[in-house]
């Protein structure tokens, strides 16, 4: 029998109707799906309908009380579909907000007035074994609640968020002294600017270009990008985007990177702009600008369904603390930056169990 993995989301948005919508569309390899868009169709003997979402948690009343199924589906959720879901089951849970809704989503969405639950009570009768987290930038008092939540009913935590989890040694030492794992912070997508970015920058300074500045701008128009109009909410952000960038050069670069603007219309789909300015050969002058079109949420569900793999083999190997390997490969802001190339290699070496981090 294959391994399940029982996996509960917090923020039903863009991101985690695209990840519930993926692990339906790749429910069996077909001739359309078998080898596009995943690292591996099945990853150390688990496949992506081996994910089983057994809890939700959102605040919103149009998601809150309703079934996995239809939440993903509700406004202002405005992603692609690609799949037919199932009724699942799974009835969103209202959770405290927190500091979750800052003042431009608190415009756009109606918070719940039902009750809020006890999330280590619903991920301990759920039997809950990972918990992904996927709310709005900026709320660091929310994923701290759910961290702390995961630490009590003995569940992993991934962090698909810049807030700074998995990268601080406070909190890699609590989940390592409850023997359990942790993986983040702030999921890379798959094809989609940081990745480019940090490999563009590892490029010219391989090949003996030395880079003068460099810019990553960045839009979109869905809720996202609304709530990182709040320049008080992006801190984080900024920091997680543009150290994983600067850590590819082995000297001090120039840079302005991060999400730059709200474009209604672009709906889910995000549009980044990377320029690099140098100088190369008899310090003759080279410039690259390019432009990426992305549908936004969908490059980070691949990556996050190879995260809860990689995060069941380690509850399976006992393995606790932070995540090295699945961290450098699947996001920004990991414990130990590598280069994407060296990621990879160490994130396949993990899934072998050829290296215990
Ligand atoms: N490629 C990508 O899309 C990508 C890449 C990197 C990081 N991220 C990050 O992932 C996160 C999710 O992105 P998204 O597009 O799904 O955002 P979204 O705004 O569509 O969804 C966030 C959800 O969180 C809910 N929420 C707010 N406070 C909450 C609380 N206290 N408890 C439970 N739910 C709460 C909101 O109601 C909303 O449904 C964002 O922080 C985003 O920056 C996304």
């Amino acid at each position: 029998m294959r391994k399940k993995v029982r996996v509960a989301l917090a923020g039903i948005g863009n991101c985690a109707s695209a990840l519930v919508q993926g692990t339906r569309y790749y429910s069996s390899a077909t001739e359309n799906n078998h080898g596009i868009g995943l690292t591996a169709y099945s990853l150390g003997g688990i496949q992506p309908a081996d994910i089983e979402f057994v809890a939700a948690f959102d605040v919103t009343d149009s998601k809150v009380g309703k079934d996995l199924s239809e939440a993903i589906f509700a406004k202002p959720n405005n992603t692609v579909t690609i799949t037919k879901v199932d009724k699942m089951d799974v009835k969103v849970t209202k959770c405290n907000v927190f500091d979750g809704v800052g003042k431009h989503l608190s415009q756009k969405l109606r918070i719940s007035d039902r009750p809020a639950a006890d999330v280590a009570d619903v991920l301990r009768d759920t039997k809950t074994e990972i918990l992904l987290n996927y709310l709005p930038v900026g709320s660091r008092e929310a994923t701290q609640y759910y961290a702390k939540r995961c630490l009590d009913a003995g569940v992993c935590f991934i962090n698909a968020i810049p807030v700074f989890i998995a990268s601080t040694p406070q909190w890699q030492n609590a989940f390592q002294n409850k023997n359990l794992p942790c993986a983040g912070d702030d999921v890379m997508s798959q094809l989609g600017a940081t990745v480019l970015h940090k490999t563009l920058v590892k490029l010219f300074v391989d090949r003996g270009v030395k880079i003068d500045e460099t810019y990553q701008l960045n839009m979109g128009g869905d809720m996202d990008f609304y709530n990182m109009l709040d320049d008080e909410r992006l801190e984080d952000k900024r920091i997680s985007k543009t150290k994983a960038v600067a850590a590819m050069a082995p000297y001090e670069i120039p840079m302005r990177v991060g999400p730059s603007d709200f474009v209604r219309f672009l709906e889910n789909d995000k549009v980044c702009y990377i320029s690099l300015k140098g100088k190369y050969f008899g310090n003759t002058p080279i410039e690259l600008d390019l432009k990426l079109r992305v549908v936004d949420a969908y490059n980070s569900a691949g990556v996050m369904i190879d995260a809860v793999r990689g995060a069941k083999l380690a509850l399976d190997r006992s393995i606790s603390g932070p995540l090295e390997s699945i961290s450098a490969y699947c996001f920004k802001h990991p414990p130990i930056h590598m280069s994407y190339s060296q990621a990879k290699t160490n994130f396949l070496e993990f899934i072998e169990g050829k290296r215990d981090r």
